[in-house]
């Protein structure tokens, strides 16, 4: 392939001097290069075919190569305090010298594969283009699938275009003769998952696994792209986009951001359990919002594919998802059945009587482990979503007219309540929290604040980040979304769950809908506005009328507890944190009496 960008092909010869790789190969995107690619993987036994899933294939990983790392994570500006208190940071310089040590002859025996990418479909003006180098065939089927690969991007490159280099590594060098692990990768502390927003830079170094590696995604999507949005006016979130639709036929656009593994994907495909309400896919992760002509918010979905949690996944949580992965499917981290499927603990059906699990060993039911990881994943094309929005490749995006914050609480927070003020939704969205899940590495059950489920990918400091919501609230005017928090984890004190979730909150997004039009009124709480009673559509529902009072119950002594710790969470950001703000917590500590 001959590549007229000089800024391009000079920087792949830089790092193939730097890696040393035994060959340089440049991915076409093609079916034809998929297949042969992941031919290759089946032969050297990394990949495993799956007989019962046509084009399907299982990776498992190294155990230590499981989830995304935050520890090893940084975030590398001139100044620490562009970083902020959420990220980690060593200076630019100290960091690329330890990497660049690294990465020196770091791709031995092995060929470095360089993929023009671009983030969003490639003539919107709101998509990016980046240019990932990898030494992992894993990771150029997964990209295939996540982003959109190949000759169209060299083509609007052009020989001048901007792009965002990603240089990633396994980290795993190849001697010669050397027999090749399944799953090749650095020990953990070697791993360095590093982001130069100052010159929209991004290397990763030892790690194979999602957001490590497939740098698209978490690195360019929402790290990078966020300080971008920050300079250029415009935003990168961590959130699903929906269409939602009316019996009368009137379209809604809803944005959400939840933490990692909080029904993401589930709420993005939702199937409503109201009767004429239709509900289609435009992202299960991350948008990227610009201010249209008519100065209302569009939204893209920067991504191609999904890389979902597999487990708890099925017919009765999110059939379209388990329609998604019928066949062209990569599966990580899941368990294998005898009769050559794959399998995760949550799906439909009964257990299989025995499997082999991520791991490669023996499972049956009465194993004490899991058969299949917590974070094992699927990447398919969102294309094969039965669900998807017919508009989820408009280049101009669709128009949003809610945004949505969540979290898993088992108290405190009701099912919904709404903002009364942009600058409130802003301070939802800044003190949002959760319980801590399997998706990233470290302690499960946790509570932590995160903002705007930002915390692992703002790519600046966080207090600056706030600041740029409530400009874009100013800029917006009248024609700001609406915005609501959520929380389908409620429990009962006995601990038992108090909202069916999956297609019932069709029920919740339904009323949200109604607020935008007009057509329901609320009550005003001092947390914000709540359904009024009758107004939260539950017809066919077997929820008790006291299991209802508790999922919107405010605690007003709960809540104190929580401002006392919301004014810690804020103390973090020192004087940076948005005066703002301040004034949110005030008025809802007055407020709460
Ligand atoms: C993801 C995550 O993989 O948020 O989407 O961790
Ligand atoms: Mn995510």
């Amino acid at each position: 392939m001959t590549v007229q960008h000089t800024g391009l092909n000079q920087w792949v010869n830089e790092v193939a001097a730097l890696c040393r790789p035994a060959a340089i190969y440049w991915c076409d995107g093609s079916q034809e290069e998929y297949d042969r690619l992941m031919a290759q993987m089946v032969k050297s036994g990394m990949a495993i075919p799956l007989a019962k899933r046509p084009n399907s294939v299982l990776f498992r990983s190294q155990p230590s190569d499981v989830a995304r790392v935050e520890a090893r994570t940084y975030v590398s500006t001139t100044d620490k305090d562009d970083a902020g208190p959420t990220n980690n940071w060593v200076a630019p310089e100290e960091l690329k010298a330890t990497m660049q040590a690294l990465y020196a002859g770091c791709m031995q025996g092995r060929t470095l594969y360089v993929i023009p990418f671009s983030m969003g479909p490639v003539d919107s003006p709101i998509a990016k283009i980046g240019v990932e180098i990898t030494d992992s065939p894993y990771v150029v089927c997964n990209m295939h699938l996540m982003t959109r690969v190949g000759a169209k991007v060299l083509e609007k490159l052009g020989a001048d275009g901007e792009f965002v280099p990603c240089l990633h590594s396994i980290g795993a060098p190849l001697a010669p003769g050397e027999k090749d692990p399944s799953w090749p990768c650095a020990p953990m502390e070697k791993k360095y998952i590093s982001h130069f927003p100052e010159e929209n830079l991004i290397w990763s170094y030892g790690s194979g696994y999602g957001g490590n590696a497939l740098l698209g995604k978490k690195c360019l999507a929402l790290r990078i792209a966020s300080a971008m949005a920050k300079r250029e006016g415009w935003m990168a979130e961590h959130m699903l986009i929906l269409r939602l639709t009316n019996p009368a036929g009137r379209q809604f656009h809803i944005a959400a951001a939840f933490p990692s593994a909080c029904g993401k994907t589930n709420l993005a495909m939702l199937k409503p359990t109201i009767p004429g309400w239709k509900c289609e896919c435009v992202g299960d992760d991350i948008a990227w919002i610009k201010i249209g002509p008519d100065g209302r918010p569009y939204a893209i979905n920067p991504e191609a594919g999904f890389f979902g949690v597999a487990p708890g996944t099925s017919y009765e949580s999110n059939p379209s998802a388990m329609d998604t992965v019928r066949e062209h499917t990569i599966f990580t981290n899941c368990a294998l059945t005898d009769d050559g499927d794959i399998w995760w603990e949550g799906m439909d059906g009964a257990k299989p009587a025995h499997a082999i699990d991520w791991q490669g060993k023996d499972w049956t039911p009465a194993s004490q482990e899991p058969a299949a990881h917590p974070n094992s994943r699927f990447t398919a094309p969102a294309r094969q979503c039965p669900a998807i929005c017919p508009d989820w490749e408009k280049p101009a995006g669709v128009p949003i007219d809610i945004f949505v914050f969540g979290g898993r609480r088992a108290g405190v927070m009701p099912l919904v309540h709404e903002a009364t003020s942009w600058d409130h939704g802003v301070f939802m969205g800044a003190t949002a929290s959760s319980e801590t899940t399997a998706a990233n590495i470290g302690a499960v059950g946790n509570l932590r604040r995160d903002p705007f489920a930002m915390q692992p990918f703002c790519g600046y400091n966080m207090a600056d980040y706030f600041g740029h919501w409530l400009e874009m609230g100013d800029r917006f005017g009248k024609q700001a979304p609406r915005i609501f928090y959520v929380n389908w984890f409620r429990k009962s004190p006995e601990g038992k769950w108090l909202w069916p979730g999956f297609g019932d909150n069709s029920r919740v997004l339904k009323w949200m809908c109604e607020r935008v039009e007009g057509k329901v009124g609320a009550v005003e709480t001092p947390i914000g506005f709540m359904p009024k009673e009758g107004d939260l559509d539950l017809t066919g529902l077997n929820l008790s009328a006291a299991d209802f009072k508790e999922l919107l119950r405010v605690d007003a002594d709960a809540w104190r507890g929580e401002v006392a710790d919301i004014e810690k969470h804020f103390s973090n950001f020192g004087k940076r944190l948005p005066e703002r703000l301040r004034v949110q917590l005030e008025a809802l500590r007055k407020r709460l009496g």
